[in-house]
């Protein structure tokens, strides 16, 4: 029976586990004092040495951003441009998306889980283009709200420039994350749909 035991619980493991529980209570009671369980008459010191503040940042890459955000929101927009929304419904939706569009400018300012994204939200031309891309879909809004097409139209065109022009400046030959955005619908396609 004792070699049996022995067997079962060999001495290594039993001091692993009784090690693992000893540095679980450890990291517990350091925690406990952290989060404020000391007791009243113990006022928390002030840290002389704060840990610095992580940048914020997103949980997916921008190349992540790009094709399901920023891609996704600026189609309806272009779309808009050549055939009006025709109901209520129609026209709030183009509006959520052009509001999804100005976020997505915003959200291109701060860096994700990319391997390039530290590079690119650090370069001062990068946030102008993302600033661009956010002003002009501000643009897009306010036109959306006041159902002005024309001024749709020229919202569209500015959003065009500004997607081309960071392409151009950073946009590396293949994505990053191998994820190909859908290819922007075109007159043709909302022709075919019609009939
Ligand atoms: C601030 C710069 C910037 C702006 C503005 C921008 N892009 Fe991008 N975009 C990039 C970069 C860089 C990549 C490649 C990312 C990677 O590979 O990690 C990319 C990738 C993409 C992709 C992924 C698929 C592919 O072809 O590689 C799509 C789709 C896309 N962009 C569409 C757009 C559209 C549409 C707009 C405008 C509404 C736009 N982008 C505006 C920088 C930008």
């Amino acid at each position: 029976m004792r070699h049996q035991k022995s067997e079962l619980f060999p001495g290594s493991v039993v001091s692993s586990i009784f090690g693992s529980v000893a540095s679980v209570a450890l990291v517990v009671a350091v925690l406990g004092g952290a989060l404020g369980c000391a007791p009243p008459s113990d006022p928390p010191v002030a840290d002389s040495s704060p840990v610095p503040a992580e940048p914020a940042r997103l949980p997916v890459s921008l190349n992540d951003v790009m094709a399901a955000l920023v891609n996704h929101a600026a189609d309806p927009i272009w779309i808009a441009a050549w055939h009006d929304p025709e109901t209520d419904e129609e026209w709030r939706d183009l509006e959520r998306h052009a509001y999804q569009l100005e976020l997505a400018g915003a959200l291109l300012e701060m860096p994700g889980t990319g391997p390039m994204d530290d590079e690119w939200a650090s370069n001062p031309e990068w946030l102008r283009w993302a600033r661009d891309l956010r002003s002009a879909s501000e643009l897009a809004v306010a036109a959306i709200e006041a159902r002005d097409q024309s001024t749709i139209s020229s919202a569209g065109d500015r959003i065009v420039e500004v997607c081309e022009g960071c392409h151009f400046e950073f946009k590396p030959d293949m994505p990053t994350g191998g994820k190909f955005g859908e290819i922007s619908p075109n007159a043709a396609d909302l022709e075919d749909d019609e009939e």
